[in-house]
Order: structure tokens, then C-alpha cells, then sequence
């Protein structure tokens, strides 16, 4: 993204969630589990969660519908949506997604990166951008984990929400506030196993067995993956501040994936920038995975927690192992 006379700028920025509330008092009617449990290890109080017939489509075009209400437009040239719960194995969520926001005809594909997936979308599409191959863009980063998580699983269930967010994009100059600049991003396939769905996929598939019931729920190997995350985040947050001349100092706001409270704290303790500059609304909608940084991103805007001319870095972490940053001057915008 360095070095480019065009940059994808933010212009919109949306986000909803489903009308459902699971309180950790109402988990613990049915788990081994306690609200003060939740709240001391992980920061959240409650989350959203999809009622029957709901989908992560249905989510996504009410996100993409107010960024680019908050943009000011009716129209994009992509649509893209980062999402591990697509509505079906087959095909893309994006292109139906596309449509009904009245895209029918544009380009429009899905980015599965887990809880990374908004950051890499943002990474494709502002190379789109970039290359003059698109103007305009809606990134969308939309999931229903309530979906694929082991009705049993106390420790997934306390994570887990429902959501959606999504920003708009359109060229620009990469000097103008908005215009996202220092990518970074990584993967580790060799710990694949840490957060995964085992089957449904062509490997569980291939061997012409049945999947079990446990092997098509979410799975999360928690204390690995909690180092992984502070790890791989500071470490990908310092990378895109470094190339973009920021020092610790100089850094308004860190926008990090809503994954644990007591992550945010021990990223913000490595990269040596006060948890006061870490916005976060874990408490209300848990980890919402893809929809994570662009809803923390909409509610710190509507506080006015993020203002106009913030240096701010974002940055995620997920399955794969994915991670990635990027930075920006953040821009004058209303939520939609
Ligand atoms: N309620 C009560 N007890 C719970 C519980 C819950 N919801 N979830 C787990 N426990 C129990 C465990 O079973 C374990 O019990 P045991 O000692 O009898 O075996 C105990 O709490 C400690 O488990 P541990 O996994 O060591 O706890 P932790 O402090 O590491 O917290 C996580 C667990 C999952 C909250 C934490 O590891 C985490 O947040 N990891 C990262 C998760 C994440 O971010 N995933 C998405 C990545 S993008």
C-alpha cells in the first residue's frame, strides 16, 4: 500500500447487531458457568445472538446499508464480506448480499480469514482500490458464531456473538485523512488446529465417512491461542505503526479484535500505549469475530471516544493463525 498515488479512504461506516440478548446470567441457567466468571476472565457481560431463520446475510446488508447511508451513496463497485459463517458452504455470501442492498451486476466475494477477516478484507479491496480496478467499495465483515457453537461448550458459548459492521471505501489520496496506509499481514498454517471446525470441509468429506456431532462445532484451544493473540497483535500493530513513522507516543487510538478484555490489556502493556487509547464494547456484544473491529470502530466514533484527525492502527488476530494491521488518520464521518 506504500508508494501508491491512489489510496482506498474511508467514507461510511455501519454497524448492527441481531435483537436478541444472552445475558452470562442466563447462560448460567443452562451451563456451569457464572456471570462472575464471564465478566473476571474475559470482560464480557452479554452478546447478540441470531433468532431461528436469521443469517449472517441478513446481518451484513444491514450493516452495508448504513455505511453507505453514512456515505452518503446508494452504490458501490464491490461488495466484499469477511465472514467464517457464510449462509451456505456454497457460493459466496457477498454476491447475494450484493443484491439486496440493489448491487445486482458488481463484484462481490467472500474473505475468510476468522477473526482477521475484516483486516484482510480491507487489504484486498483498498489493493482494488489502488490498482484502479474499483472506485468504490463496501467491506463487510459479518458472522453468526451462534451457529456453529457446541451447545455444551460453556468456554465458546461465554466468547461469542453475533454482528455486523462495514465501512465504505472510495479512492482517494493517500495523504487525505481516512486513506488506510501500512498493511501488515501474516498467517501461521502449522497451528491450524488451535481454532478450527474440523469437518464439513473437503477433508472430512473426501473419506465418504459421516461427520460426528462434535466434529461440526467451533473448537478453540483458549491459553494458546489468548499468546497467540498478544503476540501476534502487538507485534503486527508495532509493524504498521513503524511504517508509517508513528511512535508509541504518537498513537491516538488502537482499534484492536474484541477477543478478551485481558488481551487488550496485555497488547497495550507490549506495544507501551495506555488501555485508555484501546476502545472496546467486549462488555455488550462479546467477540463478534469478523464484525468485531468495525463495530468497536462504530460505537467509539458515535461516543466520540474516536475523532476526526486520531492516528489509529487496527488491528486483528484469528483462526488460521491470521493477523494483520493497518493504519489510518481517522476521518470526519457520522455512523449511518
Ligand atoms: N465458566 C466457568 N469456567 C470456565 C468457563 C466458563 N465459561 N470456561 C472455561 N472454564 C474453566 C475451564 O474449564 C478450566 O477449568 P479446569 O481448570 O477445571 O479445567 C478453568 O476455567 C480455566 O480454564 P482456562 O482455559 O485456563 O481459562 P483462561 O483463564 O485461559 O480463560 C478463555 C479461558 C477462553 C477465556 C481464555 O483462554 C481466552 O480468552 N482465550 C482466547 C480466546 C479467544 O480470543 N478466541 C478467539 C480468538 S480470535
Amino acid at each position: 500500500m506504500r508508494g501508491a498515488d491512489r489510496a482506498a479512504v474511508v467514507a461510511g461506516l455501519g454497524a448492527w447487531v441481531p435483537q436478541t440478548v444472552v445475558t452470562n446470567d442466563e447462560l448460567a441457567l443452562r451451563l456451569d458457568t457464572s456471570d462472575e466468571w464471564i465478566r473476571s476472565r474475559t470482560g464480557i457481560a452479554r452478546r447478540h445472538v441470531i433468532a431461528p431463520g436469521e443469517s449472517t446475510g441478513d446481518l451484513a446488508v444491514e450493516a452495508g446499508h448504513r455505511a453507505l447511508k453514512s456515505a452518503g451513496t446508494g452504490t458501490a463497485d464491490l461488495v466484499v464480506v469477511a465472514t467464517s459463517t457464510p449462509d451456505r458452504p456454497c457460493p459466496a455470501t457477498a454476491p447475494e448480499v450484493a443484491s439486496r442492498l440493489g448491487l445486482t451486476g458488481v463484484g462481490a466475494f467472500d474473505v475468510a480469514a476468522v477473526c482477521t477477516g475484516f483486516v484482510y478484507a480491507l487489504g484486498v479491496t483498498a489493493a482494488l482500490i489502488e490498482s484502479g480496478a474499483a472506485r468504490t467499495a463496501l467491506v463487510i465483515g459479518a458472522d453468526t458464531f451462534s451457529t456453529i457453537l457446541n451447545p455444551t461448550d460453556r468456554t465458546t458459548r461465554a466468547i461469542f456473538g453475533d454482528g455486523a459492521g462495514a465501512v465504505f471505501l472510495r479512492a482517494g489520496d493517500p495523504a487525505e485523512d481516512g486513506a488506510l496506509r501500512g498493511l501488515h499481514l501474516g498467517s501461521d498454517g502449522t497451528r491450524s488446529e488451535l481454532i478450527e471446525v474440523a469437518a464439513g470441509g473437503s477433508r472430512q468429506r473426501s473419506t465418504g465417512l459421516p461427520a460426528e456431532e462434535a466434529a461440526t462445532y467451533f473448537t478453540m484451544e483458549g491459553r494458546s491461542v489468548f499468546a497467540e493473540a498478544v503476540r501476534r497483535m502487538a507485534a503486527s500493530v508495532q509493524t504498521t505503526a513503524e511504517s508509517l513513522g508513528w511512535a508509541s507516543g504518537d498513537i491516538d487510538r488502537i482499534v484492536l479484535h474484541q477477543a478478551n478484555a485481558r488481551i487488550l490489556a496485555a497488547v497495550a502493556d507490549r506495544v507501551d500505549v495506555p488501555l485508555e487509547r484501546f476502545p472496546s464494547n467486549i462488555e455488550r456484544v462479546g467477540n463478534t469475530v469478523a464484525a468485531s473491529i468495525p463495530l468497536v470502530l462504530a460505537d467509539a466514533a458515535e461516543s466520540g471516544e474516536l475523532r476526526a484527525g486520531q492516528r489509529v492502527v487496527l488491528g486483528g488476530f484469528g483462526g488460521g493463525l491470521t493477523w494483520g494491521s493497518v493504519g489510518l488518520v481517522w476521518p470526519g464521518l457520522t455512523v449511518g
